[in-house]
């Protein structure tokens, strides 16, 4: 009888002793067939305490990165190295130095969208699900520099009240839902509920009735008595909102808003992956050792 492809990942999941992380804006079946499925801090966490000896990492290049930096005694493996972040591209770590420079005295916030090279330029990471409680916790005479997030960081200013110096990158996926897809899907559903992610423009935001990130919907849409949303962020993350409420309608306010580099993963290039023990993601030591700390103080903050 032929192996399904399914049989085939767990079975080589057993033999290599691997654990299968996916984000929430994977593919179905790459989700489906994952150990956990969740947001970049969800992940990070699941990665730190995983006592596999591989982690599959089905998301973006910063995530692999960041398992790698916070578990380098096992073997970090992508299913594909195509699968990038445009925003995490749009800092480098030369620019944040020649920010800083001009800014001696100010902290770096960094959004872990980011290289292992920005997160070793920054003080401290942040993801969407706890940027607001890392700005509240810093302290009050310093200036922030935010990278490279310029939606994120000033939705987290404004909801901490931290005056904070933001770079101009954007998520080109969430930058395509606008203002006008929510008053139409307002109309089109009246009485739904509206909860975007806050890489979403200032003007989706401001017409959201919560922004969280994806595991902050996940569990918004969850607790909420109403039984219709409209989903302002990537439509992955309708999987599993259908999924765990299958009694709940969801719309996404823009199909528009579908990220390629979170598709480029299939259930094929996972067996693969792990036939193979392809791609592994390494980060050089010493920008390990500082990325580290600022993903570690991340996590101690919330
Ligand atoms: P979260 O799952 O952390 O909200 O991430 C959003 C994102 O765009 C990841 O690429
Ligand atoms: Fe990057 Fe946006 Fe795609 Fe997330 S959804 S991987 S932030 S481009």
């Amino acid at each position: 009888m032929t192996e399904t492809l399914l049989e085939k990942l767990n079975r080589l999941k057993s033999a290599r002793n691997a654990v299968i992380l996916a984000h929430n804006y994977q593919r179905a079946e790459v989700q489906d067939a994952a150990d956990y499925v969740g947001d970049s801090l969800g992940l990070s966490r699941q990665a730190a305490k995983t006592t596999a000896d591989v982690i599959l990492f089905c998301g973006v290049d910063f995530m692999a990165e960041t398992a790698a930096i916070l578990c380098p005694e096992k073997r970090v493996l992508v299913p594909d190295l195509h699968a990038g972040c445009p925003m995490a591209n749009m800092v480098t770590a030369r620019e944040l130095r020649q920010l800083k420079a001009q800014h001696p005295q100010a902290l770096v916030v960094c959004y872990v969208n980011s290289s292992a090279e920005v997160k070793a330029e920054s003080d401290v990471c942040c993801t969407s699900a706890n940027a607001v409680q890392v700005l509240e916790r810093l302290p009050a005479d310093k200036d922030i520099l935010f990278v490279p997030d310029s939606s994120l960081g000033q939705y987290a200013a404004e909801k901490s009240g931290r005056k904070v110096i933001l770079w101009p990158g954007y998520c080109p996926t969430h930058h395509r839902i606008m203002a006008d897809d929510i008053r139409k899907a307002r109309a089109a559903h009246p009485g739904a509920e509206v909860v975007v992610h806050p890489e979403c423009t200032s003007d989706v935001v401001a017409l959201a009735d919560s922004v969280a990130s994806t595991t902050g919907i996940l569990r918004v849409c969850r607790e909420s008595a109403k039984e219709e949303f409209i989903i302002g962020t990537e439509v992955g993350l309708l999987h599993r909102l259908r999924q765990e409420n299958p009694a709940k309608r969801f719309h996404p306010a823009s199909p528009q808003a579908d990220c390629p580099n979170m598709k480029i993963n299939t259930l094929e290039k996972m067996v693969w992956a792990l036939e193979e023990m392809i791609y592994p993601i390494t980060v050089p030591q010493p920008i390990a050792v500082k990325a580290r700390l600022a993903i570690q103080r991340m996590l101690e903050v919330a």
